[in-house]
């Protein structure tokens, strides 16, 4: 069984781990492109952990402007079993509160223009994105939270715009509407990329507003969003720390297959 190699992507706000040891930077080269930035190896107890930054240090990078292909393709190269996601969103419900982690289950895609496949003409595959989230890593992250006390709540879709604008109060509206959870503007086509490189993915979706529907909050700002997202990052650092701890040595078989995923998903027979 192949080694567990724990990555972490930090959205906004978090653009470093600290708790992580040995700590050595390499800028790993993709046939795909640029990855956002450097990729960060190191130790937590007795775990690899590989961290990236997604939008690069000093946040240059919008949602629409990362490589996310030469990013999951970057991880992959670093030995990357295990992917969790750490990213911002705004909130369609009341009990979903600033400063709440919500464990999606889910996601839909309402991206127009990035790249979201490493395959192409030459190489068809269709891959399954029924579940797109790891239900054992997801579960592993919540025990997580409850050893160290962070709320916390498990399920929920996510919404992914393409952004870079916040929504209208129109879309917000259909969206609560849909019963959607979260948005955010990155975890897709992330999640559709880890799964065709067939790396266990899963989020932690940081509450940081409740984005332009609800009456009695503002509509949301970057200020607010910061704000939220740095106040996080502690807590981000104190669950990763406690899931890296407790990580098994070798990964484990994913119930959704998503370390399989390629397994009878290609279309072109080999000869051609
Ligand atoms: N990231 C954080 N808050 C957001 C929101 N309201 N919409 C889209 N992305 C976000």
């Amino acid at each position: 069984m192949a080694k567990a190699v724990l990555g972490v992507i930090g959205g906004s706000g978090v653009y470093d781990l600290p708790g992580l040891e040995d700590v050595r930077e390499e800028r790993v080269a993709s046939p795909w492109g640029e990855p956002s930035d450097a990729l960060r190896f190191g130790r937590i107890g007795a775990t690899e952990v590989v961290f990236l930054a997604r939008h690069g240090r000093g946040h240059r990078l919008s949602p629409s402007g990362i490589d996310y292909r030469a990013n999951i393709d970057a991880l992959k190269r670093a030995g990357v079993t295990d992917l969790v996601s750490v990213s911002a969103c705004g909130s369609f419900r009341q009990e979903l509160y600033p400063g709440l982690f919500v464990l999606v289950d889910q996601f839909v895609d309402r991206t127009v223009s990035r790249a979201s496949s490493f395959f192409g003409n030459g190489c068809v595959a269709h891959v399954s994105m029924a579940h797109p989230v790891g239900p054992a890593l997801q579960a592993r992250i919540a025990a997580a939270a409850e050893a160290e006390e962070i709320a916390f709540r498990k399920g929920g879709t996510y919404v992914c715009m393409e952004g870079p604008q916040f929504s209208s109060y129109a879309e917000s509206k259909s969206y609560k509407a849909q019963n959607y959870d979260v948005i955010g503007m990155t975890n897709m086509p992330e999640a559709k990329l880890a799964r065709e490189a067939e790396i266990t993915y899963a989020t932690i979706a940081m509450v940081t507003d409740f984005d332009c529907w609800h009456p009695e909050h503002d509509a949301v700002d970057v200020a607010a969003v910061v704000a939220v997202a740095r106040a996080n990052a502690a807590k981000v650092a104190r669950l990763v720390a406690r899931l890296a701890r407790d990580f098994p040595a070798e990964h484990e078989p994913c119930p959704a297959r998503s370390d399989r995923a390629l397994d009878g998903a290609v279309m072109t027979p080999p000869e051609y």
